[in-house]
């Protein structure tokens, strides 16, 4: 079952999340710094309320969350009025608010009128291969072309050869490659495939 995230799943979703994205965490906090991130995203939903869910997805098989998902468009832009740098700078300090902050900008995307723009695709590992990632995609899909979007498009690293060729065996296509040191340097990987699927 797919459904649209709720407030109690704040900590189950991002726990799946630091777990699945554990090397981009420690890019974006630090080596020892995960700990303190997670607490830092969990403080920023709270502090947003439902707002800061918009868009979020979650997979539930048997009442556990095993899959997480979000589709944003231009009309969920909210203004978080500085929520997001006050829960940073209480769990991470200053350093590692600016540190953060760099690594997340580091993927900013502006998303087209038309686009639905999909994040956070992750699954448990003791679920993956069973087709649950491929379920959610379907379902965001679907979604989409209710929402009336013209396109889906998502960032991934060039080194993702498994979510690649899920992404591929849905009918996405590479539009381009971001070569940047700076990603190297906040994300682990150097370049990053934009890739799109146009909704017919
Ligand atoms: C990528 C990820 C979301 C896939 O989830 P999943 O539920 O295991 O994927 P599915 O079972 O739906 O697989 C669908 C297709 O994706 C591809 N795929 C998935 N896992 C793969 C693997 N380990 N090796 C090769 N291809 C793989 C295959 O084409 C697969 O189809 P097939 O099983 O018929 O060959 C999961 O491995 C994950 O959470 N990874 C860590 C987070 C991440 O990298 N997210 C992507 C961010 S862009």
């Amino acid at each position: 079952m797919i459904r649209p995230a709720q407030m109690a799943d704040i900590d189950p979703m991002l726990t799946l999340q630091s777990e699945a994205f554990a090397d981009k965490f420690t890019a974006a906090f630090g080596r020892h710094g995960a700990a303190r991130g997670l607490a830092a995203l969990v403080r920023t939903h709270h502090l947003q309320g439902p707002a800061s869910l918009q868009g979020m997805h979650v997979a539930l098989a048997q009442k556990r969350i095993v899959g997480t998902i979000t589709m944003r468009t231009v009309e969920m832009r909210i203004d978080d009025g500085g929520l997001v740098e006050q829960a940073f700078m209480r769990e991470l300090g200053t350093w590692g608010t600016i540190r953060a902050m760099r690594a997340f900008s580091q993927l900013e995307h502006y998303i087209g009128r038309d686009e639905g723009y999909i994040t956070d695709v992750a699954v448990v590992p003791d679920l993956r291969r069973q087709g649950i990632a491929l379920t959610m995609m379907r379902y965001i899909m679907q979604l989409a072309r209710e929402m009336g979007k013209g396109r889906l498009g998502l960032y991934v690293s060039a080194s993702n050869t498994k979510a690649i060729a899920l992404y591929y065996t849905l009918g996405f296509r590479e539009q381009l490659v971001r070569r940047s040191w700076w990603n190297a340097v906040f994300l682990r990987e150097r370049r990053w495939m934009y890739m799109t699927y146009p909704i017919l």
